[in-house]
């Protein structure tokens, strides 16, 4: 197709330096001011990521997540570049879609819930040492929580391994961004270097996980075993293949980096966000006495919509792509900006406000509400997460009161991965008597108290 048919959207022609420092220091006032100047679909030059076309309505937004596979490629994702080639960042089209058929089943369903008592021990054995009448930034247990969580689920990770992965992983996964962010940092500078600490954290993750899939395979019971390295191990053996070790390990790693610190920063958002709105948290509290959890999941659902983690996907385009009335041409990065399209009224009514009400009884709008992107590369973890949440918050609602606050709101803060509140989500505790919990977590949260 000849160049002249490419039709972009209009858009400032600043230049891609300065669209990049803005963005840095001021997105939300940028995007708004960007949004009232062009309109919903808006073209800019941006470093990264090159003519990049951004996306701010349901309807396009739906264009996006629907185009084929060969037509829309994943974004320029720069965390792919330091999982490695086994992750699913880095895959596309074919392979991309063999990996997530895989990976699907036991992020869903039943598969997904026999993972609840896992979740709820280890909420409780975290919350067991939260202090009671003095503040404190709840995400740093929220981060602890989702870690072991998917070191047990995802890695199947116990013992020695459990404890050496819990430690090597956070310092791991937070240079890892900072590499991605400053490229120049990769280079190996000498032995104190970014560049060379990372390869030497990296040897040793490899090493650890290289011990669990040699572990998995000697375990007579491989068959019967519920986590997602075993699932993984069985599909490759049953293919007939040969066991693949570093696509594995990175595919473990991406598991760990897009579930571990947005899960915790959701948390977080929740009790920010709850402790500003006193009634909704009595109307949980009594909820949570039963076995019911419709209005929890709906203020899941709001909590993410209001204070999306994951503000923007990316996608780059390889062939022609039509957006409403554009033809983008290849090589273009397309980005849908979630953050604009929940807080903004035409789709979401009073979309400022925190109202968990109007997802009771009521799914959200597919292309409208849309934390966890959308299309073939949704979320893979989007259920498990929402489940994740579900089970977290209902333990805290029956182990503590939650005290609520008049401070203005927490601001949003950017942790690497995901935005987070500002202070952590700073909560303020008061233990209930045990009676109040469920028999057996009382029975647990004893035990782990003792
Ligand atoms: C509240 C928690 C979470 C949020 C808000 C979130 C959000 C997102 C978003 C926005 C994307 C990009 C989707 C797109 O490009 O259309 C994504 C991708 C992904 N997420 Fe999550 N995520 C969460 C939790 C998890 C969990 C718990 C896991 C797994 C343990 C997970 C695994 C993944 C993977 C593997 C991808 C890449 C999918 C692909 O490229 O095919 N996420 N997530």
């Amino acid at each position: 197709m000849p160049t002249a048919a490419y039709r972009l959207p209009p858009g400032p022609n600043t230049p891609k330096l300065l669209n990049g420092l803005t963005f840095l220091v001021a997105r939300n006032a940028m995007v708004r001011r960007l949004q009232r100047r062009y309109g919903d679909v808006l073209t800019m030059q941006m470093p990264g990521f090159g003519t990049m076309v951004l996306v701010m309505r349901p309807d396009l937004v739906k264009q996006v997540y629907t185009a084929k596979a060969d037509v829309l490629h994943g974004g320029k994702n720069p965390l792919g570049e330091i999982l490695g080639p086994g992750s699913l960042f880095s895959m596309d089209e074919d392979r991309h879609l063999q990996e997530r058929r895989m990976l699907l089943p036991p992020f869903h369903g039943e598969r997904m819930r026999s993972y609840e008592a896992i979740i709820e021990e280890e909420a409780l054995r975290e919350m067991a040492s939260w202090p009671e009448g003095v503040e404190f930034a709840s995400i740093g247990s929220f981060q602890t929580i989702t870690l072991r969580i998917i070191l047990r689920a995802v890695f199947g990770a116990e013992g020695r391994e459990l404890a050496e992965l819990e430690r090597l992983l956070p310092p791991l996964t937070t240079l890892g961004q900072r590499l991605v962010t400053i490229p120049i940092l990769r280079r190996d500078w000498g032995r104190r270097s970014p560049g060379a600490r990372w390869k030497r954290m990296h040897a040793r993750y490899r090493r650890l996980a290289d011990t669990l899939v040699e572990q998995h395979l000697a375990d007579p019971d491989l068959g019967e075993r519920i986590d997602i390295l075993a699932l993984m191990l069985r599909a490759q053996l049953e293919d007939g293949g040969e066991v693949d070790k570093a696509d594995l390990a990175d595919e473990l790693l991406t598991l760990l980096v897009a579930g571990h610190e947005t899960t915790a920063s959701a948390l977080a958002w929740t009790v920010e966000r709850l402790r500003r709105h006193p009634e909704i948290l009595r109307r949980l509290e009594d909820e949570a006495r039963g076995e019911e959890n419709a209005l929890r999941l709906a203020t899941a659902e709001e909590v993410l919509r209001v204070r999306p983690v994951i503000n923007a996907t990316g996608r780059v385009v390889m062939k022609p792509f039509e957006l409403g009335e554009w033809l983008v041409p290849p090589g273009s990065s397309i980005v849908t900006g979630i953050a604009p399209v929940h807080h903004d009224d035409r789709f979401h009514a009073r979309a400022e406000r925190f109202e968990p009400d109007r997802y009771v009884g009521r799914k959200p709008d597919t292309y409208a509400w849309i934390p966890f992107g959308g299309g073939l590369r949704r979320c893979l973890g989007a259920a498990f997460a929402q489940f994740e949440i579900d089970v977290v918050l209902r333990t805290l609602l029956r182990s503590f009161e939650l005290q609520a606050t008049s401070e203005p709101g927490e601001r949003e803060s950017f942790r690497g991965v995901a935005f987070a509140p500002s202070k952590g989500g700073a909560a303020v505790v008061r233990r209930r008597p045990l009676g109040q919990a469920e028999p057996e977590s009382a029975a647990l949260m004893t035990a782990l108290n003792s």
